[in-house]
């Protein structure tokens, strides 16, 4: 390129040079070649060559920048936020991790934000060099082929701490990248009871019928839900306590609170005893309710807190790493 652009530049300005000195004006009425008459034929020939130059350059180069910058469908898709903090992955279950994990042979598909400055997302070992500008979301793609740990660094400076930008990718056969989704995807590690609760009442799809700030959707709302006393359709009262609470989630067409529908799918078979656990743990925060339920089972009078750790204990063998 640098020859070939060298080469053009002295050519046309050589010519240039070359014809000033060649064919000075000499005096007011000499035109010059203003007066001559252009050779169509050479014309059309230099317009129409420069032209198909264009057009074969353009043809020649678009399968190249399509396959750089569009993702092959059904690529697994990461979403990575860079700060100068360094990089978070969110991998499509909702896991999120510091570190690339890819399987090999499956293209991966990165749609990239920053929350502060310019980073890039270098992976040379990958062929990966994408820049994540702010206020727009970068996409970059590749497919690793062979197992193994490769850096993933950014190659711009971002600040005092840019040598946090550096992680890796760790490239596995599927089979291992299943295994390690399975590990880390634990909603439990690393979260209390009712941390967990929240999560799962995202993933579980509980979110779409129940909101948690008072307001009805298809259910009635998680507000208040742990420990309130109702009449169902069929006219008997009930507190909503852990085992009324784990009956709704299981079978929630037993008892149906009066003004709803039977709609909610049963979730028996789908869901944990300890996710269960957790959710309980979780409307417990939601509710102002939870300490004076009407039947007096002392558990329920003690603060959420020590319940929590109580119901965690026993559970916690059984989460089985
Ligand atoms: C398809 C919509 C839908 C989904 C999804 C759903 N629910 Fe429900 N839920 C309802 C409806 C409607 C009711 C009221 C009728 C009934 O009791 O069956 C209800 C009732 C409940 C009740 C009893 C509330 C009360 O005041 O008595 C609990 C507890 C509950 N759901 C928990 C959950 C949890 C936990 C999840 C997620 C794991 C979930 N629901 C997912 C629609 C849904």
């Amino acid at each position: 390129m640098y020859v070939v652009g060298a080469f053009a530049v002295i050519l046309v300005a050589g010519l240039a040079m070359t014809f000033v000195r060649q064919f000075p004006r000499k005096g007011d009425n000499d035109r010059g070649l203003a007066d001559a008459r252009p050779n169509t034929r050479l014309l059309a020939a230099w317009v129409l060559g420069a032209v198909g130059i264009a057009i074969y350059a353009f043809a020649a180069g678009l399968p190249g920048f399509l396959d750089a910058n569009a993702a092959p469908w059904m690529s697994y898709r990461v979403l990575v936020a860079a700060s100068q903090d360094g990089y978070k992955f969110t991998y499509p279950n909702g896991h999120i991790a510091d570190t690339l994990h890819v399987s090999i042979d499956r293209p991966v598909r990165l749609d990239a934000t920053t929350a502060d400055v310019i980073h890039t997302l270098q992976a040379p070992a990958l062929r990966l060099n994408e820049p994540v500008l702010p206020g727009r979301t970068a996409q970059a793609w590749f497919n690793a082929t062979t197992p193994g740990t490769y850096e993933l660094r950014s190659a711009i400076w971002g600040g005092d701490r840019y040598q946090d930008m550096r992680t890796a990718v760790v490239a596995h056969t599927p089979a291992d990248f299943d295994a390690w989704m399975v590990r880390v995807s634990d909603v439990f590690a690393g979260r209390t009871m009712e941390q967990a609760g929240e999560v799962l009442y995202g993933t579980k799809g509980c979110k779409t019928c129940h909101t948690i700030d008072g307001n009805k959707l298809v259910g009635p709302s998680f507000k208040n839900v742990y420990g309130h006393q109702f009449d169902t359709r069929e006219g008997v009262k009930i507190t909503a306590d852990d085992a009324y609470i784990k009956e709704s989630i299981l079978k929630p067409n037993v008892s149906v609170i009066a003004g709803f529908e039977p709609v909610m799918t049963p979730f028996e078979g789908r869901i944990t005893d300890k996710e269960i656990a957790a959710l309980t743990a979780y409307l417990r925060t939601l509710s102002d309710l939870g300490g004076k339920p009407a039947g007096a089972d002392t558990t329920k009078a003690q603060p959420a807190g020590k319940e929590v750790a109580a119901a965690a204990a026993p559970a916690a063998p059984q989460g089985g790493k």
